[in-house]
């Protein structure tokens, strides 16, 4: 295999991980900012900007929403969780809510933070009954539904890389 060039992005995208076990401490206003900032500036098909950002800061809405989607424990004590919500019945809104949540990932690791992105949440956010509630209370539109969650805090892990399938790379 040929080598890789090296520099602060390539190894960012290399080095991040999902990390599963996180410091008590909350994030910074400016931290949440940067990396909410970082998600808004993820492109979009045709600039349509489809993907609304809800922030979960504190750690008693965390528990709620775990309890409220039979997914205790799904946090990792992680003190941040951001959803990443779609527009609905739009052909590209889904992946640009999925650019939008990796953007987070990386600006949280060029932070020093680590951060892992969630699905498991979904069957319950995507409920009428997760819907109604969560969408509320965040503030996201009734025509946007759930597509990804991002934990984010200090983490106190060491995850070890899991290695990529090179054949899923069709070289000619
Ligand atoms: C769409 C999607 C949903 C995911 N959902 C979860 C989840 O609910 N819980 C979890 O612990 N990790 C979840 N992950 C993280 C993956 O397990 C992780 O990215 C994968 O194992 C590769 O590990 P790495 O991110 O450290 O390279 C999800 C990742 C993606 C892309």
């Amino acid at each position: 295999m040929e080598k890789l060039i090296h520099n602060d992005v390539v190894d960012a995208l290399l080095q991040r991980r999902s990390h599963r076990s996180y410091r008590e401490e909350a994030l910074s206003a400016e931290e949440i900012n940067t990396i909410v900032q970082c998600a808004l500036w993820a492109p979009s098909a045709i600039n349509q900007q489809t993907t609304q950002i809800a922030v979960i800061d504190n750690k008693a809405w965390i528990e709620e929403l775990a309890q409220d989607a039979g997914r205790e424990g799904f946090h990792y004590g992680a003190p941040c969780f951001l959803l990443f919500y779609a527009l609905k019945d739009n052909r590209w809104s889904a992946a640009n809510a999925a650019l939008a949540t990796e953007n987070a990932t990386l600006a949280a690791h060029a932070l020093g933070l680590g951060s892992v992105i969630i699905g498991c949440t979904a069957d319950y956010l995507l409920s009428e009954e997760g819907a109604k509630k969560w969408q509320k209370r965040l503030g996201v539109s009734e025509n946007y539904e759930f597509v990804l969650g991002l934990l984010v805090g200090h983490s106190v892990d060491a995850p070890q890389p899991k290695p990529r399938n090179q054949e899923n790379i069709k070289w000619k």
